[in-house]
């Protein structure tokens, strides 16, 4: 193995155990239960006109939230969401990312 080979497989290594620790799933869950599950139904699985938001990867969805968040529109029912997202924290943000990536509806 070379050293910058090694170098790079410590640097992932590193930044996969960061990721895992940060986000919290359960505290996502229940986060997405108190403020989210209303419109968007259990486990993220959509309801009408909301959309689905399980299934995503948690980049997909940390940037969509930090979009709403910073009051930028998304589709064209926007307000209700940047209404919701204002309040979050980046902590939230990535334990509610964390859990709808894997939430799965039974
Ligand atoms: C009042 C109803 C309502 C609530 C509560 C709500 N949402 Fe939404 N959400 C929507 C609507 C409507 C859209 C589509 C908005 C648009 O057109 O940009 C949306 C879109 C999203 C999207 C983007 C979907 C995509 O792929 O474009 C994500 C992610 C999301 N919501 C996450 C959440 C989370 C997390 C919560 C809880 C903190 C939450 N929502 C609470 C109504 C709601």
């Amino acid at each position: 193995m070379t050293k910058s080979f090694s170098a790079l497989l410590a640097f992932t290594l590193v930044s996969f155990s960061e990721v895992s620790l940060s986000a919290d799933l359960s505290a996502g869950e229940a986060r997405y239960k108190e403020s989210c599950i209303n419109c968007h139904g259990p486990a993220g699985k959509g309801v009408a006109s909301y959309p689905k938001i399980s299934g995503n990867t948690i980049a997909y969805t940390t940037e969509k939230l930090e979009a709403y968040r910073a009051g930028i529109k998304q589709g064209p029912n926007s307000s209700l969401m940047i209404m919701m997202a204002m309040p979050l924290t980046d902590e939230e943000i990535s334990n509610l990312a964390a859990y709808l990536e894997t939430a799965k509806y039974k």
